[in-house]
């Protein structure tokens, strides 16, 4: 590949870009501002891949733009046709991609070194330019092979459940240290078995890290997945001498890794237990794999009527939405009935958990996507305090972030996640289907059982709906 390195206006423009990235991660850490921060995104995105178009002698141009409206197309049917309840799959399905397209990038530079100008005419690939192929590869083959198990987990294609390989750690580490002993070696000798094997040895150590993990770690495993394809993106940039590829590539990757170290965080889950595989195998945590509740204890059933009755009369409701509400789509009679709640002199505040739903920001986006005003919106610990003073605290398809088992069960799979303190308000409203049905941990909730909760057993939507109806009654 000729570069034409004397232009200023080439890293200028890769700088641009990496600000516009940068401005769009900031702004996508509010649902006040992420709409800019798409914005900024889209814009670095374009003028990123505008410079490399018109710089770069790659391919001819008609066969370049016929692949990205191939893509485009793809990608643009997939998007519009996913339910957002599929979303944390077709993520994973989306990384194998970035993955697949590191290993590529690399082959094909080891392939024709002088094209992609890191070797000179005799061919000899430049030591630092190994280095930086056999690490993109190595990390691009874990990231597809491991999201590819991650999808097929979350798709429940693949059971959920940890498969665990005996003596795993010995065999992972053993991998780990082979691939990072091939790279070195690679350096000293250009052979195309080093760099068949070293992409092997990777595909099987996606595969082997993620087997052994639990349904309910994937959300970390797929953000940790997401960290792996930045890093992969940037190795690579470094081989194909491209400044915005080694920016963007080390935003994504340090903002996947602090990602899944807030979630870790979220679900009390050690870190570098998660990276190692096959945590949660021993804690038992389902993936909502487990049962229906065991014990039969006496429940109280209510009507959308009760619930309208009681929460007009109230001072301070705190609804707190889960997955279940992602479910019915109940997003958007769920604003209307605050609305209504306000008219009545109520006030309404929505309390979200940071692992609410099954994707990070899951019922932030919900919620603004239906209009519901950001100030009224909480996260947990700025919110949790105040479940004592609330009159009515309405749970619409949460489960495992109200479940006070996290609390006080040391052999719970969630134990030690926080969770908010429904059980301190004075009435719970608990919707969901059945009593038979679990949350994704798989576990009973002492809460269907307190005193002063009420079950709404009814789809979401339509029990909303209904006291929507009794509100304007
Ligand atoms: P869950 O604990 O999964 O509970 C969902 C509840 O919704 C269940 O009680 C279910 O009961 C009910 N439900 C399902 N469909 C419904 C419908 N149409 N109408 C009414 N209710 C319905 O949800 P959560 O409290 O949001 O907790 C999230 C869990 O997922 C955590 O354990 C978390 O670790 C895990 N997780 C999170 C993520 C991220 S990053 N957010 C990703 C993967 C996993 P019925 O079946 O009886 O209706």
């Amino acid at each position: 590949m000729a570069h034409l390195a004397v232009n200023p206006w080439i890293p200028f423009a890769y700088l641009v870009a990496g600000v516009c990235f940068i401005l769009a991660l900031r702004g996508l850490s509010s649902p006040a501002t992420s709409r800019a921060g798409n914005r900024y995104g889209m814009f670095g995105m374009t003028i990123a891949v505008v410079t490399t178009l018109v710089t770069h002698e790659i391919a001819s141009l008609p066969e370049i733009i016929g692949a990205i409206a191939v893509g485009g197309v793809i990608g643009f049917i997939t998007a519009r046709k996913i339910k957002m309840t599929d979303m944390p799959q077709l993520v994973a399905a989306f990384h194998s991609l970035v993955g697949l397209a590191a290993v590529l990038v690399g082959l094909a530079a080891y392939l024709n070194p002088i094209a992609f100008g890191i070797a000179g005419a005799d061919g000899i690939i430049e030591p630092q330019s190994r280095v930086e192929m056999g690490l993109g590869i190595a990390i691009g083959a874990i990231t597809f092979s491991g999201s590819i198990i991650a999808f097929l987990k979350l798709a429940g294609k693949m059971s959920g459940s940890p498969i665990l390989l005996p003596g795993r750690h010995v065999i992972n580490l053993g991998t780990l240290i082979a691939i990072l002993g091939l790279v070195g070696y690679f350096t000293q000798d250009q052979s195309q078995w080093i760099i068949v094997t070293i992409t092997v040895l990777s595909f099987l150590i996606g595969f082997l890290l993620i087997v052994p993990i639990g349904g309910a770690d994937m959300p970390v495993v797929v953000s940790m997945l997401n960290s792996y394809s930045g890093w992969a993106a940037a190795a690579m940039g470094f081989t194909l001498h491209n400044t915005a590829m080694i920016i963007t590539g080390a935003l994504v990757g340090s903002s996947g890794a602090i990602l899944s170290y807030i979630m870790c965080k979220a679900m009390n889950r050690g870190f570098l237990s998660v990276i190692a595989g096959g945590f949660g195998a021993d804690a038992g945590a389902g993936g909502g794999a487990g049962g229906a509740p065991k014990e039969q204890r006496p429940w109280k059933r209510g009507s959308a009527e009760d619930a309208a009755f009681i929460m007009k009369e109230a001072e301070n409701v705190i609804i707190i939405p889960g997955y279940g509400m992602a479910v019915a789509q109940a997003q958007h009679v769920l604003r209307e009935m605050g609305d209504q709640l306000k008219k009545h002199g109520v006030n309404v505040k929505y309390a979200i958990h940071p692992v609410a739903g099954r994707m990070p920001g899951h019922m932030n986006v919900l919620l603004a996507e239906a209009n519901v005003p950001y100030d009224e919106v909480f996260e947990l610990e700025d919110i949790n305090g105040e479940f004592a003073q609330a009159d009515v605290a309405f749970i619409i398809g949460a489960n495992d972030v109200v479940n006070p088992a996290a609390r006080t069960d040391k052999s719970s799979p969630i134990y030690g996640m926080p969770v908010f303190d429904v059980d301190k308000a004075k009435t719970v409203f608990f919707i969901k289907r059945s009593m038979g049905g679990v949350g994704y941990a798989g576990v009973d909730n002492d809460v269907f059982y307190m005193d002063q909760t009420m079950m709404l057993l009814a789809d979401a939507k339509k029990m909303v709906e209904e006291i929507n109806k009794a509100l304007a009654d």
